[in-house]
């Protein structure tokens, strides 16, 4: 074990209890969705959400055979993006396009629907769908890939286990796609190639956590400046960036390592013939923002 860090504990995050205000939830989410786009000119390399498309391109071959399952989607997260990128580049290969579906145990439908409006390829299920119990969705002609898009972490080990080995029953391939915000990549982890040595539970992760609560104030600015209660918890009672803040931090005490996400497949009844397994990072905004990824792929 790394020095600077520490076994895994499942806090509580405050945007997963009942009792957070829903205008509170879904500044949350899209204050994520924002991060997904983050690029700042001459230091970002593209954004979250266009690395995220790389690691599909790099991975999933035959993409107009799936319906992309985004599970725990938020505000969309990288969805919006992924379907553009994607299909752009199907298009010009003559291929028909890959359709993705947004879930969520809390829909933001407001902006699924404006995504929805834009992007016919995205569409969206208005009711709840728990992560832990998603039914197969993508048509029987159609493979289906579940996406899990910072939000793992939210699942115990027993849940955690429960949604991997739902996904290996009934989908075709999972993608679990984590951003580790403001994590840092230690080269020694890259000499070793051992991606299980790479955490974000560790002391120059939750030191520089506090970045997201500056980032709140600008997406408040920006998307929520006619709207007199997120003016009033964003700069008068700071709530909201502290509520960010403080459930970004919790994000990094309970993210698995690699070697912690791949063991709960380890499961006795569970058949992994045919599957594949694959885990990898992508730095976004040295050394604040990587995207750490584990794609598994039946074949
Ligand atoms: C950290 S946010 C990530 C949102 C989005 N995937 C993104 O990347 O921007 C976690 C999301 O998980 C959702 N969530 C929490 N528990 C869930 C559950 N049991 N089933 C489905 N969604 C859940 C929350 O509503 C929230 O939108």
């Amino acid at each position: 074990m790394n020095l600077f860090s520490w076994p895994r504990s499942q806090l509580l995050e405050i945007g997963d209890q009942s009792w957070c205000p829903s205008w509170l939830h879904r500044h949350e989410q899209l204050v994520l969705t924002q991060l997904w786009n983050l690029r700042v000119p001459g230091w970002s390399r593209g954004s979250l959400a266009t690395q995220a498309c790389a690691v599909f391109k790099e991975h999933l071959k035959d993409l107009s055979s799936y319906t992309v399952l985004d599970i725990c989607a938020g505000a969309g997260g990288p969805t919006p993006v992924l379907e553009l990128e994607l299909n752009k580049q199907l298009q010009s290969e003559g291929k028909g396009p890959v359709q993705f579906v947004l879930t969520d145990l809390y829909p933001h439908i407001s902006e699924w629907e404006r995504i929805s409006k834009k992007q016919q390829n995205v569409t969206y299920i208005e009711s709840p769908v728990d992560a832990r119990t998603v039914p197969r969705f993508a048509a029987s002609s159609k493979k289906e890939c579940r996406i899990f898009n910072i939000c793992f972490h939210h699942f115990g080990d027993e849940d955690a286990a429960g949604i991997l080995k739902n996904a290996i029953e009934s989908a075709d391939s999972f993608m679990q796609v984590m951003i580790l915000l403001i994590s840092y990549i230690s080269s020694a982890n890259s000499i070793l190639s051992s991606i299980f040595e790479i955490t974000a539970r560790d002391l120059w992760t939750c030191l520089c956590s506090p970045l997201v609560f500056f980032f709140t104030f600008f997406v408040t600015l920006v998307w929520y400046l006619d709207s007199p209660v997120h003016l009033l918890f964003t700069f008068i009672l700071p709530m909201a960036p502290l509520t960010i803040f403080v459930d970004g931090l919790i994000s990094c005490l309970r993210t698995r390592t690699a070697k912690e996400t791949w063991q709960l497949l380890d499961q006795p009844d569970l058949d992994l013939t045919n599957w594949t397994f694959h885990t990898g990072q992508k730095i976004v905004q040295f050394p604040f923002i990587t995207l750490y990824y584990h794609v598994g792929i039946k074949s």
